[in-house]
């Protein structure tokens, strides 16, 4: 008799009252996945795109306020150019689309990182999508376009610096609050959770001043395969944890 496995309900693991306010995800493993099927890459980087509509769409759904992907670093200028150019034309692709169905989705879209860099076309585009979601109250999706984390704390202690020497600011009393209104995720809360797919154990760059206090949690599934179910799983290994900021609990 063949045996059928139940398909865990796991929705149920999660308690969608006590949400992080915001999660931020490395999507990792889309080169991978391509390779595993005999794909190029760039249909891994399709892939992956495909499934970041599935994931963001979903997070608007159950209400989280931000999300906050890594799209491109600073250091993947390092790749062949026709992966580059994939990646650019996936995100104007889909810019394209959220600009479409912006009036609807009332998603609130913000990027951080030097978009002066990128092709003219794609830059134009997160201009406007930011400037039109600009008062959306729908969750908050930043995408890291360019976005360093090191890149980022350089720009901030240079902008800081520009201040004092202009007399805008006091290096005496430069408090933490202070310094995150230099970063790109001013005005964002720091991520409660970060998930990394793919089974590599590493910040990667990412977010470095932003993640002192979030939980991490991994996966060996590669980013295109992660679905709600992995989603499920993050948040509720997150609602399990024990969240202390460097202090001590009554438990
Ligand atoms: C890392 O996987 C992934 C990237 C560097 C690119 C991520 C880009 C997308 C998902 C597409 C565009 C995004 C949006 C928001 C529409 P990898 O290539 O390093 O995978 P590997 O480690 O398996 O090689």
């Amino acid at each position: 008799m063949p045996f059928f496995k139940p398909r865990e309900n796991t929705a149920a693991l999660v308690d969608f009252t006590r949400l992080p306010r915001h999660v931020a995800i490395i999507m990792d493993g889309n080169g991978r996945w391509a390779k595993k099927r005999g794909l190029p890459r760039t249909a891994g980087h399709a892939a992956g795109a495909e499934n970041f509509r599935t994931i963001a769409t979903y997070c608007k759904e159950i209400g989280l306020e931000y999300l906050t992907v890594y799209a491109f670093s600073t250091e993947n200028w390092k790749r062949p150019s026709d992966e580059v150019a994939a990646i650019m034309g996936l995100l104007k692709k889909y810019l394209i689309e959220a600009i479409e169905k912006m009036e609807r989705d009332r998603v609130k879209m913000c990027f951080f990182g030097d978009l002066s860099p990128l092709p003219e076309d794609l830059r134009l585009l997160c201009e406007q999508t930011r400037e039109i979601s600009r008062h959306y109250d729908g969750v908050q999706v930043n995408i890291c376009l360019n976005y360093g984390g090191r890149d980022e704390l350089i720009r901030a202690a240079k902008a800081f610096a520009m201040d004092c020497a202009s007399g805008r600011a006091d290096p005496n009393h430069l408090s933490e609050g202070q310094f995150s209104g230099y970063l790109f995720s001013r005005g964002v809360p720091d991520p409660d959770l970060v998930i990394r797919p793919s089974g590599e154990l590493r910040i990667s760059n990412f977010l470095l001043w932003q993640s002192a206090y979030s939980e991490f949690y991994y996966t060996d599934v590669l980013w295109p395969d992660f679905s709600k179910d992995e989603l499920h799983r993050a948040l509720a290994a997150y609602q399990r944890r024990q969240r202390r900021f460097g202090g001590v609990t009554n438990a």
